[in-house]
């Protein structure tokens, strides 16, 4: 390989991870439940019946884990906080003990030297808000802003970066729409309030977060560079219709304070919508989180709810996941949003890429994962073009730190620099993460 290009001073690198991911303890310190807790206790919903009781214990080796970054050479780490732990009912009575854990993690970040960024929704909404409708209840959205000020007056002494949502889009898609994550309904375009109302509790808490002295609020979308199937008008319109509403209805409110054209989905009116809401939703952003994991392919739906079909990339390598490698997606969706949206975008971070594949400890005790280290350096690679291409692109974070509770996957797919044996919790640094290690040291050499 020749060397990675070198990225402008300043640059961050970190990894990313999230609370219901790795943490485990579920039951640890007055925690309350969350929508995750009921859909992994439902038979049926997560491969094999996993469910995140262990997950990491990252409740208790997080000081292992905190090494573990240390080693790796990184300055940023991106985690969630769970919200049930803060508000175990939601809203109300604020539980101190699950605020001290957060407490103690970034203390513990700063003795070593790594900058927390903590995300406040990475999807494990508590259990009694989802009682109340979670995310299709408008009130919701408030509770939200009053758990971030709370976080926010307890943490922001010692932590400046801030990052409300994480992927909105795939909760509602995945968890409303379509029922493959918690909450588990399948309301298909019915889900659309649950847009609007994350939304909506992204800018009330944005002014919350400033209100307790943030110094940086970001929010974090999924990216995905999008392409018809063919050359036809209707595949052409089936890409934009997908794109309408993976990118356009969780980007051009917050960045444009309008919603885009969704026609394509019947859906001219939003009744949910109330007078000055896109105002509170386009409250300026110190930065836009961008994950991306693969580009997604469309062809005009034959028939069925909604416009579009996804197809397959049969000349593409694909990951465990089966999701196809294709490393200028990530330079793509780079440079397409800041020609998108010119002037009026935030500095751009990425806040997750990364990808499955299920090596383990050969008989040699390491880790081999050749194709992680391919994955990794083909799309930094495409970090630093989309920079030079013009996009303002800040730090990049992979996903993830260690191998971890894949959501309906359970353990199945292994996103980690570091295996994990979960019957053990051993950690073994992959060979990935000595790569990762080395180019950081390059980096800053
Ligand atoms: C995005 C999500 O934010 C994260 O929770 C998930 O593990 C990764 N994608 C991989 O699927």
């Amino acid at each position: 390989m020749t060397a990675m290009p070198r990225f402008p001073d300043g640059f961050h690198w970190g990894v990313a991870t999230s609370a219901f991911q790795i943490e485990g303890a579920l039951d640890a310190d007055g925690r309350g439940r969350s929508v995750w807790d009921t859909f992994t206790a439902t038979p049926g919903k997560i491969r094999d019946g996993h469910t995140a009781a262990t997950a990491c214990d990252h409740y208790r080796r997080f000081g292992e884990d905190i090494d573990l970054m240390r080693r790796l050479g990184i300055d940023v780490y991106r985690f969630s906080i769970a919200w049930p732990r803060v508000f175990p009912d939601g809203h109300g009575k604020v539980n101190t003990a699950g605020l001290d854990f957060y407490d103690r993690l970034v203390d513990a970040l700063l003795a070593a030297n790594l900058t927390p960024m903590p995300t406040l929704f990475h999807w494990d909404l508590p259990q009694s808000l989802e009682d109340a409708g979670g995310w299709l209840n408008r009130d919701t959205a408030a509770h939200f802003a009053d758990y971030a000020s709370t976080v926010a007056q307890r943490l922001g002494d010692r932590v400046n970066d801030w990052i409300t949502l994480n992927e909105p889009f795939e909760h509602m898609a995945l968890g409303y729409a379509l029922g493959q994550h918690a909450p588990g309904h399948m309301m298909l375009l019915e889900s659309l309030p649950v847009a609007h109302h994350q939304l909506l509790g992204h800018g009330l808490a944005t002014a919350r977060l400033r209100a307790a002295g943030a110094k940086r609020v970001l929010l974090t979308n999924s990216y995905t560079p999008v392409e018809p199937a063919t050359a036809s008008e209707a595949d052409a319109a089936a890409a934009a219709a997908y794109d309408a509403l993976h990118r356009g209805l969780f980007t051009d409110p917050v960045v444009l304070g309008r919603y885009p054209d969704l026609s394509a989905f019947g859906a001219d009116e939003l009744p949910f919508v109330h007078d000055d809401d896109l105002d509170v939703i386009a409250t300026p952003l110190d930065g836009l989180g961008v994950n991306y994991y693969a580009p997604t392919k469309l062809a005009a739906a034959v028939d069925g709810p909604l416009p579009f079909t996804m197809t397959e990339y049969p000349d593409a390598d694909k990951t465990a996941f089966d999701w196809p490698v294709v490393p200028d997606g990530m330079r793509r969706i780079l440079v397409e949003l800041t020609e998108r949206y010119g002037d009026a975008l935030p500095p751009l971070w990425v806040t997750e890429n990364g990808c499955s594949f299920p090596d383990g400890p050969g008989d040699d005790g390491a880790v081999h994962d050749d194709r992680r280290i391919s994955y990794l350096d083909s799309h930094i690679r495409a970090v630093h073009d989309a920079i030079e291409q013009g996009a303002d692109v800040r730090g990049y974070l992979t996903w993830t730190l260690c191998d971890n509770f894949e959501w309906a996957e359970g353990y199945h797919q292994r996103f980690g620099l570091v295996h994990v044996d979960h019957d053990t919790q051993k950690r073994t640094p992959k060979d990935s993460f000595a790569w990762f290690a080395g180019m950081l040291a390059e980096q800053r050499a």
